[in-house]
């Protein structure tokens, strides 16, 4: 393919309109969306606001009156469209790790008698550390790590909890969420989804797939901002039963009674803990304003566009690289990672010449496609850069070794 016939591509994309509503540097090629989102023209006017007209005018009593009690619900309900959720089933709280703890150690409890986690061996770090520390609380559970592939067969009726993270970060690559939902159910499991590298990415269906937990990270194709807060998602059925680990004021079913008990809220706001951010909930909606009339179909297709376009061209060009992401696109979240013995310096290299993406050790580069935001031409140019600096070893000088480190 050549340049122009990716900037075609780009005149005829349903959602092009959408990159106006980002603030992206005119020469940077930005390909890692999938850890931190762009910044949306809103946010910084959104923010504006907040701090001198909530915060610096209506001081405390902007809780009441610009509804900050109520942002982690009601900014939560807007991500049902994109999640596949019912308004009330969706929360903005804490950090996403913070959020995984919470579920884990609500669904344990209601399994009595269950003994394992299962996950697989592979998953996000943050997800595997928390389900240890839980297990150094209680230490009658247990965390049973298997390879992706035996995850269907290794679920049986001591697991308590079926806990994965849906969109691999590494390769890419999605578990079929229905069917595991299914298999654990069948053996009277609860699943917990770990959907950061799925949310706004692609179509999502949770309740479709009969998810009983999830959560996600606000910062990534939400575009929420460095350190966004994270969502939860708790199935309408399941809410009443269950008690949030960390018992704090604010998921009190009346949190300005000043009561010497706990009593949990009812429905989801009993898995809010303490104050949340009014800040970082003002950026976080304003990242998922960014979605506000796209239909999520589009999205699909257009991540799934742009994914293949950027395999076919670096497989084309670029015969040292191995793909290490799933060709078939249904099997594919919006991220395409290749291997190379040198990936961390060749990664550094393309940072170096404006086309930004990411490496995860020990040999993977790693590349987000926004359909929001992304263009062809950026597919293509981004292919593009990776032939020429493996024709000529431009990442071969020691600059370009030097790990940082954040990587
Ligand atoms: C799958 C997954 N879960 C969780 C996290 C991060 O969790 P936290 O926001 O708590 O740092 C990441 C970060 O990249 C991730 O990829």
């Amino acid at each position: 393919m050549t340049l122009e016939e990716a900037q075609r591509l780009d005149a005829a994309d349903p959602l092009a309109f959408a990159r106006e509503r980002f603030r992206l540097p005119r020469d940077l090629i930005y390909l890692d969306g999938n850890s931190l989102g762009a910044l949306p023209v809103a946010t910084p006017d959104a923010l504006s606001r907040v701090v001198r007209s909530e915060w610096g005018e209506d001081l405390i009593t902007s809780w009441n009156k610009h509804g900050w009690i109520d942002a982690p619900a009601r900014i939560g309900a807007k991500l049902g469209p994109i999640v596949g959720a019912r308004p009330h089933e969706l929360l903005i709280a804490d950090s996403t790790s913070v959020c995984l703890f919470k579920l884990l150690a609500a669904a344990v409890a209601a399994r009595p008698g269950r003994t394992a986690i299962l996950t697989e061996r592979r998953n996000f770090p943050t997800d595997l550390y928390v389900a240890q520390g839980l297990v150094d609380l209680k230490p009658e559970l247990s965390l049973r790590t298997v390879d992706r592939t035996e995850l269907a067969v290794a679920i049986d009726e001591d697991t308590a909890v079926l806990y994965l993270t849906h969109t691999d970060y590494c390769s890419g690559e999605r578990h079929d969420m229905a069917a595991l939902n299914a298999t654990a159910h069948a053996k009277g499991a609860l699943t917990i989804w770990d959907l950061s590298h799925s949310a706004g990415a692609f179509a999502l269906d949770v309740n479709g797939a009969a998810c009983d937990l999830a959560v996600g990270c606000g910062y990534k194709y939400l575009n929420g901002g460095p350190g966004a807060p994270a969502f939860l998602f708790v199935a309408e059925a399941l809410q009443d039963q269950f008690r949030s680990p960390l018992t704090g004021w604010m998921g009190h079913s009346e949190p300005f009674a000043f009561a010497e008990d706990y009593r949990p809220a009812p429905g989801i706001a009993r898995f809010l803990t303490g104050t949340p951010s009014i800040l970082a909930l003002a950026a976080l909606e304003a990242g998922i304003m960014t979605f506000d009339g796209i239909a999520i179909a589009d999205i699909e297709a257009k991540s799934a566009d742009l994914t293949r376009l950027f395999i076919d061209e670096v497989e084309a060009r670029c015969v040292e690289l191995t793909l290490a992401s799933p060709r078939d696109p249904a099997r594919r979240g919006s991220q395409v990672s290749f291997a190379h013995p040198n990936g961390y310096a060749i990664m550094q290299t393309l940072i170096a010449r404006g086309i930004i993406g990411d490496f995860r050790s020990p040999d993977l580069i790693r590349f987000g496609f926004a359909p929001l935001y992304n263009r062809f031409e950026d597919a293509w140019r981004g292919a593009d850069a990776l032939a020429g600096i493996l024709a000529t070893r431009e990442w071969d000088q020691p600059r370009f070794h030097a790990r940082q480190k954040v990587t």
